[in-house]
């Protein structure tokens, strides 16, 4: 059986789960669905990242003992899912001891091969980030990202051998032996390998809210590494808990924003290397967005909360909005008043309208004697070549067209019904011309919510009930394989909105 394991980041604890998170986890959600749809075995870990003195700090200023607060948020990212219908396979914890062993059996393999040694380390420190910058990276002496003066840190640490990487890991990555999309990534990451590579520090004297390092208590392991291991643990890589969950490494896809790509590309690689462990096959680095054309920020008061966006559209149409707004590469923009706009054109007027008018037509020319007929030769080509559009996008990862090629077919379907009139055909009593035009786009709605399924699946599932068809894995795998699919029995019936227009 054919596998895939693919992973999100896991979520700083400092923060509620917010769009951010959101979009980077949906993704993963409607991959896994796609992929487990078409039989593959499939495995999907999300979690949250729960050590470092950013944690400590967040824990320490609202009166929460460190393990209290993680906890507290990380079931806060868990209820997030839950509303979202992520399906995750695992959610992992770094405060999980299982994790936690798996980290320090990792740095002591590592240790043991001579891959780490003790040096002095000074620099600037971004407590934000969780890593060294360089005044290059500044912004007017402060970090970019967080608006933040670094602060000056010396200490004695250990240090990774990263610099011994850097030719092996440029040559895996310019051969797509690990494959980062989209391209322009890629050429980032190899154009900032070679400027060169050198050693980092992996473990923290000060920091005490961390894993210890098994070879020097005085230590604990820097956050990144701690995070990064968590693709190992959550599949029980070192077989720790007695499961044949390993089977799923080496990761096929990790999902991440740009911002965390170097980690991704090449440090997790290095480690991997190190380890002797395959390396994972492909990395999909999102852009970043902002809200309105802003940074996202608490004090601008502009952060878009999950909950937020399905009171407004329901969980379906969420998730179909938020992966279709832009390009899932480049940076884009969000603004609730655009999504209402999409919402209404998109999803009511095309989709809801088409399902509730075909269905009403069927109910006032039919009843309960609708003896369907095959596609004709027009719309059979327009499906065809829509699903071969979809996979073609599934495969090469272009999620925010998969939306777009779906409701084609649902225009198309529109368009037909006013193209043929089917009110004429029913007054002209020209009945057997009227089956084949409702039967035509009876073939688009159930194709198209059987195309729906991996993006919104209860919208999908109440749309295929009309058909009667429950088994709608088995059904999404046939279709797409086969290009065809069949209209057997159907429930006419006075049918409810599917999505209630927004004003
Ligand atoms: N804990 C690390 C990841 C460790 S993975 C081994 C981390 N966590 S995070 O919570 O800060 O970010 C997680 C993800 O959310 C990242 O992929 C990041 O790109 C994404 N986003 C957070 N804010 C975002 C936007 N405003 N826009 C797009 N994605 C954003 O990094």
């Amino acid at each position: 059986m054919k596998k895939f394991y693919l992973t999100t980041p896991i979520y700083y604890v400092n923060d509620e789960p917010h769009i951010g998170h959101t979009y980077t986890t949906v993704i993963a959600d409607i991959l896994a669905r796609y992929f487990k749809s078409l039989k593959y075995n499939t495995f999907f870990l999300t979690g949250t990242d729960e050590h470092g003195a950013k944690v400590e700090e967040v824990a320490k200023k609202n009166n929460f003992e460190p393990k209290h607060y993680c906890d507290f948020i990380s079931q806060k990212f868990k209820q997030a899912w839950e509303l979202l219908d992520i399906n995750y396979s695992r959610f992992i914890r770094t405060t999980d001891p299982h994790h936690e062993q798996t980290v320090k059996i990792a740095l002591k393999k590592l240790y043991e091969k001579g891959l780490i040694y003790k040096s002095y380390y000074e620099g600037l420190y971004c407590i934000h980030c969780e890593k060294f910058v360089s005044k290059e990276e500044l912004a007017n002496g402060k970090c970019p990202d967080h608006n933040l003066e670094p602060i000056l840190h010396k200490e004695e640490n250990y240090f990774f051998r990263l610099s011994e990487y850097k030719d092996i890991i440029y040559k895996k990555i310019e051969s797509d032996e690990i494959l980062i999309l989209p391209l322009e990534r890629k050429n980032e990451i190899l154009g900032k390998l070679s400027l060169g590579l050198e050693d980092i520090s992996i473990s923290r004297k000060a920091v005490r809210w961390a894993i210890k390092i098994p070879f020097d208590e005085e230590q604990t392991v820097y956050v990144w590494v701690d995070a990064l291991i968590n693709y190992l643990s959550g599949i029980d890589y070192f077989k720790l808990e007695n499961s044949n969950l390993c089977e799923f490494w080496p990761a096929d896809l990790h999902i991440i924003g740009k911002d965390i790509l170097w980690f991704h590309a090449v440090i997790w690689p290095a480690l991997l290397l190190a380890l002797e462990v395959p390396l994972p096959k492909r990395i999909l680095s999102h852009g970043f967005f902002t809200v309105d054309g802003k940074k996202m920020s608490k004090t601008l008061g502009n952060v878009i909360k999950p909950k937020q966006l399905v009171e407004l559209f329901g969980v379906d149409a969420t998730r179909m909005l938020l992966i279709s707004n832009f390009p899932l590469g480049i940076d884009g923009d969000f603004s609730i008043n655009e999504l209402k706009e999409r919402y209404n054109k998109e999803l009511a007027d095309n989709l809801g309208n088409l399902v509730f008018r075909t269905f009403g037509m069927l109910e006032k020319y039919f009843k309960n004697n609708f003896s369907p007929k095959r596609p004709s030769y027009e719309t059979k080509q327009k499906l065809i070549s829509c699903i071969k559009d979809y996979k073609i996008s599934f495969e090469n990862f272009n999620l925010h067209k998969i939306p777009h090629i779906v409701l084609s077919l649902t225009s198309y379907a529109n368009w037909y019904i006013q193209f043929k009139s089917p009110w004429v055909l029913f007054k002209e009593n020209k009945i057997e011309e009227l089956l084949q035009v409702i039967s035509d786009i009876l073939y688009c709605i159930k194709t198209s919510a059987l195309l729906f399924y991996p993006i919104m699946p209860n919208i999908s599932k109440k749309i295929l009930k009309l058909f009667k068809t429950d088994n709608i894995e088995e059904n999404f795998s046939f279709l797409l394989e086969n290009f065809e699919i069949d209209i057997k029995e159907l429930k006419i019936e006075k049918q409810e909105i599917l999505f209630k227009k927004l004003i």
